[in-house]
């Protein structure tokens, strides 16, 4: 009892008074464009003032190269940058500067590792931009322990911080991380930043994806592509076309979808393998899709459509390289294991798309004219999606669209036309 009273009469000093509602005043985040759109994108529309990123991915997938163009793409808008390099000498720098042919009018390189003379430079130079490459290669003085242990990547990221945000300079932060996690400190960073982009897929594909894995100034999911070349990273406009490019022709197992990570539609081909198994449990694998969801699926086609799997190896993959996270991937994913498990190939020129539930229900997803719009631009014939997703506010005259409930109907629709 007396406790209690203890408590309720301790009074701290408000240091930052609540204020109503109605008062509060947002200024609009000041942006800047860099010039490489699909980099805008992916920041949810240019560089927010003072803002913190993230740039993550493995090593060698095309980091430093991306964030020296981008660099250069301010440098030629009179934004001064200062590209702060632990990783490389300024000299092996400017050598991969003139192979993307940057002239770097307002950008400054240096090679320093001590986060306190890095901050001594930049008050000198006072960037609108700062880019440190990379977060595991700085070391504050205020530590003992060795560069690029987690004490110092957190530490040095939250001074990073600090001065970003004071001093009103945007800062990218590169960081190195491998997909088995045996260079995971950048992961560390993620609630401390305002923005982590991370690269997606292998660095041995061509086509490099970054993903806004959490903006607070933008969507999160929004991806951005690009494609390396012998002169840096460029964009790409259409990736639906990119990752349709390869598909092959009227092959079982192989579908198209329509998904939307962020807010763009893009179409992809997803790819099952059903096979007889030769081991005593059959093997499960998913690439670019969550393994679970595919167990949970399998498990519906077993006892909701009578599709026998459990003796049968089932492979899945996304081709391109794209990880895809939303639901209305399913209907995709089931359609592609029947098609190969009956060796059957689906029409070549049908999109497909629909959540599905453990009822073998075909679910609504959201932004289905979206989707078919999409799927109309590059051509496709026919869309087959959730029933309840109908009808589309406007759906274009080029694309029959076949309403499902669910997949035993929409097997039979398939069925119903050989
Ligand atoms: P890099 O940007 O150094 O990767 P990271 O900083 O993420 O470690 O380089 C990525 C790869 O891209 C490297 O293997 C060389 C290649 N590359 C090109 O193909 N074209 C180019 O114009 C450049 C500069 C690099
Ligand atoms: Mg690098």
């Amino acid at each position: 009892m007396v406790e209690e009273e203890e408590i309720s009469s301790v009074s701290l000093p408000v240091a930052a008074p609540a204020l109503p509602y109605s008062q509060i005043e947002q200024p609009d985040a000041i942006r800047v464009r860099t010039g490489t759109p699909e980099f805008d994108r992916v920041l949810g529309g240019g560089i927010v003032a003072g803002s913190l990123v993230l740039l993550g991915g493995e090593p060698g997938i095309g980091k430093s190269t991306l964030l020296l163009q981008i660099a250069e793409g301010l440098s030629e808008q009179r934004q001064k940058v200062l590209y702060v390099a632990g990783e490389e000498s300024v000299q092996q720098i400017k050598l991969r500067g003139q192979r993307l042919g940057i002239r770097g009018a307002n950008l400054f390189l240096s090679s320093e590792t001590c986060l306190e003379r890095a901050f001594e430079e930049a008050s000198q130079i006072r960037p609108d931009v700062l880019v440190v490459d990379s977060i595991q290669t700085i070391f504050t003085e205020k530590l003992g322990s060795v560069q690029g242990s987690i004490g110092q990547i957190r530490e040095c990221a939250g001074q990073l911080l600090t001065f970003a945000k004071r001093e009103q300079i945007s800062t990218f932060l590169i960081g190195h991380i491998t997909k088995d996690g045996s260079l995971a400190g950048p992961k560390a960073l993620e609630h401390l930043v305002d923005t982590v982009l991370y690269f997606e897929g292998d660095r041995h594909q061509n086509h490099k994806i970054i993903r806004a894995v959490k903006n607070r100034f933008g969507p999160a999911n929004e991806l951005g592509i690009f494609q390396m070349t012998g002169r840096g990273l460029i964009c790409v406009e259409n990736p639906s076309r990119l990752f349709l490019s390869e598909r092959p022709a009227q092959v079982p197992g192989s579908v198209v979808l329509c998904s939307i990570e962020g807010t763009r539609p893009m179409l992809v081909e997803l790819q099952a393998l059903v096979s007889q198994t030769s081991y005593s449990t059959a093997r499960r694998t998913a690439n670019g899709v969550d393994p679970n969801r595919v167990a949970l699926l399998l498990a519906m086609l077993e006892k909701r459509v009578g599709l026998h799997l459990l003796g049968s190896d089932v492979y899945i993959n996304v081709a391109g390289g794209l990880a895809l996270t939303e639901p209305a991937i399913d209907l995709a994913l089931v359609m592609a294991i029947i098609s190969s498990y009956r060796d059957r190939p689906i029409s070549q020129s049908t999109v497909v798309f629909g959540e599905v539930g453990l009822a073998g229900e075909v679910r609504a997803v959201n932004l289905a004219d979206y989707r078919v719009k999409e799927a109309a631009v590059l051509g496709f014939e026919r869309v087959v999606l959730p029933k309840s997703n109908l009808p589309l506010p406007d759906s274009p005259s080029s694309v029959k669209v076949t309403g499902c409930t669910s997949v035993q109907e929409c097997l039979d629709w398939l069925d119903s036309r050989k």
